[in-house]
């Protein structure tokens, strides 16, 4: 690997640094290559998503895609669609993208703009807050069957620095509560005032903790990315790790 003299300290001395500080280990499971089954297990993955996805935060989308009331875009989470709509000028809600009659998925673009959505099965249709607004023929239905109105089935939905978060668990803790310290490491970078200057997306036939696993480290760099090498300083990544198993990874810049 090339190395060159930079302005900031050696990493023998940065690790000293660091070693002094008496920061205690974490924990990184119990070796590189000892749990391949996590990335072609079918039982795995369906283990990820009753412990893992269907009960943390993620981020569905930036805030700036819903500008006016009426705004909305879907998000794929697993075997799930949602839609995310400003329903108000002070109010983003979450809605699985199901109809409540017979299941139809309701809308099937990426984005929107619409002050009601309209199952295209039998028309059903629903207010942008979720209400149901009409049951097509509705006086051929016995009332029992349609006197709770039900609205469209609501998932949790917060906000932070312009991200859209959702959450499946009722009992999820606050996304405050989730987020730990990353709010207060991430300030500096002012996230809110991001805008999104191009969509763009790419499917990998690949479990995603593979393409994870290499975007949290710098050592291909060399390897993969020789361009980038005499921009960054590959052999100083670093790395915080904040509360709820967020962590960030900086990677310097050369000085000269
Ligand atoms: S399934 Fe949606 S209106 Fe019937
Ligand atoms: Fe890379």
């Amino acid at each position: 690997m090339a190395t060159r003299e930079i302005d900031a300290e050696k990493p023998v001395e940065r690790a000293a640094k660091k070693r002094a500080l008496n920061i205690p280990p974490v924990k990184v499971g119990d070796g590189i290559l000892h749990d391949q089954e996590k990335y072609y297990s079918r039982e795995f993955m369906d283990r990820e998503w009753e412990s893992l996805w269907s009960r943390v935060w993620t981020i569905a989308g930036r805030l700036t895609d819903l500008k006016r009331v009426g705004d909305w875009f879907t998000y794929k989470l697993g075997k799930e669609s949602i839609i995310i709509a400003r329903s108000a000028e002070d109010r983003i809600q979450a809605f699985y993208n199901v109809c409540q009659h017979r299941g139809s998925q309701l809308v099937n673009q990426d984005f929107g703009h619409s002050m009601s959505f309209v199952c295209p099965f039998h028309t059903w249709t629903w207010n942008i807050d979720g209400s149901l607004k009409r049951i097509t023929d509705a006086e051929t239905f016995p009332e029992r069957t349609i006197c709770d109105k039900p609205g469209l089935s609501e998932m949790r939905c917060e906000t932070w620095a312009g991200f859209v978060f959702v959450n499946m668990d009722d009992n999820a803790p606050p996304l405050s509560e989730f987020l730990a310290g990353l709010p207060d490491a991430m300030a500096l970078y002012k996230m809110e005032d991001m805008v999104v200057v191009k969509d763009y997306s790419v499917n990998w036939p690949m479990n995603w903790k593979i393409s994870l696993d290499a975007f949290m480290e710098g050592y291909h760099a060399h390897a993969r990315h020789p361009e980038l090498v005499r921009m960054i300083d590959d052999y100083n990544f670093d790395y915080e790790v904040f509360g709820n198993g967020h962590s960030m990874m900086t990677i310097p810049m050369w000085t000269k």
